[in-house]
């Protein structure tokens, strides 16, 4: 428009307006190509994950192994409690920087990410957001370090979805909870030192009953399940907790009773990012790959790279992984900015998580029969990208909640 009214001889207004829109563009120019802080951060976890985890993550996925030396050195960047403030032992960074370091993390081992998202945002981000300063002291610090791990137990075999109807009893008795019920699907099982579990302190008040508890790892009436043996995401470790009798001391209550389901649900908004951060992750492995291989494979007499059927693939890949990354940088920038992040989080993880497998599945098709066998990672992109339309809500569940943020904007 400035441009307009220049030409028409608009004077110093219309200078001043095209002034303030190149300013503008340079905004977001700037934006776009990430702060610099960002940037560093971005090629430090990638030197990070080339060095330390592609060499391995084949291996880890094939025997089902935690990969703790890696956890630990991921400690000591600051990768494991990235927007803990400094005075909790964190890194003090924001969500942008988080879902940048995720990606680059789950690029190099998904197994890993998920590690890591799990720890940040499911575990330290309630405590950090609802609990006391006791709570702040004793359950952060040693989480920050990768001397410790946390988990979140929300989903029961009988409920997933439906995260309201949880069925796991919390009952006060004197100074002590005492917990009953199994939480099925829990990330980090095998390898945590604590859990923020959901239970029902009064089933007929349905989402309003369930609150939040901080229990320790291990402790008296907690069990674990199996290992499950996953299609993916095989280094890190999910099984049942199993509590049965479990006490707790009284003060181990997170936030106030009751306000459980919204602790979840505002856990799960920041999750989903994590989420999303580590589904781009595997879809750039993959996309990376591809390239790679179309460049040097030679078919009818040249590279595969020179056929359109393959750069039309290459292109819609490209395409599906930009449009994702920026939905998850918005949703990131939204949480970073104080403001309202619900929808775009389920968008960021919805787009993501369709782009890592449609991604992965179209890199086994350019790989062709290498694409299939485990000496190239093709195969194993495929199969970690699945559980990313799952976990932290399912895709239909992510369609729902943007659904439903869409008719309240409407509704005002
Ligand atoms: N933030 C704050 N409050 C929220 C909220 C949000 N994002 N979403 C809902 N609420 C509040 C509502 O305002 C409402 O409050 P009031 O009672 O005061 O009115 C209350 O919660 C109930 O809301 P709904 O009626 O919308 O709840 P619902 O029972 O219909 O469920 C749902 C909504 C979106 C389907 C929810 O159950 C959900 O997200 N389900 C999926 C669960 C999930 O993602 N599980 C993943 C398990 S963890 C995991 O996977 C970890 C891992 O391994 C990596």
């Amino acid at each position: 428009m400035a441009a307009v009214l220049l030409a028409r001889g608009g004077g110093a207004a219309a200078r001043a307006l095209t002034f303030w829109c190149l300013r503008q563009l340079h905004t977001v120019y700037q934006t776009v190509e990430l702060p610099e802080t960002h940037q560093m951060l971005c090629q430090t976890c990638r030197d990070f994950a080339e060095k330390e985890l592609v060499p391995i993550a084949a291996q880890l996925d094939k025997e089902h192994r935690f990969p703790a030396e890696q956890v630990k050195k991921m400690g000591a960047l600051g990768l494991l409690a990235m927007d803990v403030p400094e005075e909790y032992k964190g890194a003090g960074l924001d969500y942008l920087a988080y879902s940048i370091a995720v990606e680059e993390i789950s690029r190099g081992c998904a197994s890993t990410g998920v590690v890591m998202s799990v720890n940040n945002s499911l575990y330290l981000g309630p405590i950090l957001k609802f609990g006391s300063e006791e709570q702040k002291h004793q359950w952060i610090a040693p989480f920050a370090s990768g001397d410790k791990i946390g988990c979140f137990a929300l989903s029961e075999p009988g409920n997933g979805s439906d995260a309201g109807a949880a069925s796991t009893v919390a009952r006060l008795d004197g100074n002590e909870w005492v917990l009953n019920g199994t939480k099925a699907w829990i990330t980090n099982a095998w390898d945590a030192s604590a859990v923020v579990v959901f239970a029902t302190t009064d089933k007929s008040q349905k989402h309003k009953g369930i609150s939040a508890f901080l229990v320790p790892m291990p402790t008296p009436g907690l069990s674990l399940g199996k290992k499950e043996d996953k299609l993916g995401i095989r280094a890190s470790s999910t099984a049942n907790l199993i509590f049965e009798d479990c006490r707790i001391p009284k003060a181990n209550l997170l936030g106030q009773q009751g306000m459980g389901f919204k602790i979840a649900m505002q856990t799960l908004d920041s999750g989903r990012i994590g989420i999303a951060s580590q589904a781009l992750g595997i879809a750039q492995g993959a996309l990376d790959c591809a390239v790679d291989y179309a460049e040097k494979r030679l078919a009818f007499g040249s590279p595969i790279s020179k056929l359109q059927a393959i750069q039309f693939k290459l292109a819609d890949m490209a395409l599906a992984l930009e449009g994702a990354r920026l939905l998850t940088w918005r949703a990131a920038m939204l949480k970073d900015n104080g403001k309202s992040y619900t929808k775009e989080a389920a968008m960021a993880k919805l787009a993501a998580s369709e782009a890592a497998t449609t991604i992965s599945h179209q890199a086994i098709q350019i790989l062709g029969g290498m694409g299939y066998v485990t000496e190239m990672p093709a195969e194993r992109h495929y199969r970690d990208a699945r559980i990313t339309e799952i976990y932290e809500g399912t895709s239909e569940i992510q369609r729902l909640v943007i659904a439903g943020q869409l008719l309240k904007e409407y509704r005002g």
